[in-house]
């Protein structure tokens, strides 16, 4: 019996092991599947249109999204909480798509909001429950003629590759802090955020909207590190001391961790 127990938990502890080490691996981001949506486009070659959105990244071509943008419809956008995902988008069953069915990759800045005065199908194509992309015109220029308006799509979620780390550009005061998180890899995602001054433990922050997380406590004059957990992944990883006890609104601070 003694040694069919310690077999039974040697094996235990090599399937917790296994486990572990899954875990792991599904702490990276892989592409998702195929799925099937349509696209369209909105403002024009230079994208001016599509800066600022409903991420809170302002200035995309300043916080290094450029022009491969993507505005998602409600069902995709989670309220928020797609901020920052990646897709790789490619026409596809359409005459207007570009031969080989190139793809794009686009990074989720923006939200294309439901038009109840027009029908699903015809013009409200980011009305619930629809799955939709109203790209950048530059990004939607490479999978299809742009005189098509609207195409269908094959798209999957893909890691989103940045460099560098984390940014953290900061609003608010001493009492309350509101960080607008972008540069984000992996994911591209987030699902909760903490922050700690130097005098104080992990403090939780709440989502405010887009990928803008915030904190009422009293953070002036201390470092600040943060917390950040993946919204797709569930990975974790901290940044240390971003922040120096001399931090002002209106500033941008980089971490030198990312997301795998
Ligand atoms: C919604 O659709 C109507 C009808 O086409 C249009 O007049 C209106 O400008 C649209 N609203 C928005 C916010 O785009």
């Amino acid at each position: 019996m003694a040694s069919s127990s310690s077999f039974s938990s040697s094996w235990a502890l090599a399937l917790l092991l296994l486990t572990m080490a899954m875990v792991r691996v599904d702490a990276r981001m892989s592409p998702s599947g195929w799925s099937l949506a349509h696209a369209t486009f909105y403002g024009d070659e230079s994208a001016s249109d599509t800066m600022g959105g409903a991420c809170g990244y302002g200035n995309l071509f300043n916080s290094g999204y450029g022009t491969n943008t993507v505005a998602l419809s409600t069902t995709l956008f989670s309220n928020g909480y797609a901020c920052g995902s990646c897709y790789q988008i490619r026409c596809f069953g359409s005459p207007h798509c570009y031969r080989g069915y190139p793809f794009a990759t686009v990074t989720a800045t923006n939200l294309c909001p439901p038009n109840w005065s027009e029908d699903s199908n015809n013009g409200g194509w980011c009305n619930p429950p629809r799955t939709h992309f109203d790209m950048s015109k530059p990004a939607f220029m490479k999978i299809a003629d742009w005189k098509a308006g609207i195409v269908p799509v094959m798209y999957r979620r893909v890691p989103c590759i940045k460099n560098g780390g984390v940014r953290f550009s900061f609003q608010g005061n001493g009492y309350w802090l509101l960080v607008y998180v972008t540069n984000v890899g992996g994911g591209g995602d987030i699902g909760s955020m903490w922050v700690k001054g130097s005098k104080t433990g992990w403090i939780s922050m709440s989502h405010n909207w887009g990928a803008t997380y915030q904190a009422f406590a009293t953070l002036g004059g201390q470092s600040l590190s943060f917390k950040i957990t993946s919204y797709t992944t569930r990975e974790t990883i901290i940044s240390w001391d971003v922040a120096p006890s001399n931090w002002n609104a209106g500033l941008t601070y980089q971490a030198s961790t990312n997301f795998a």
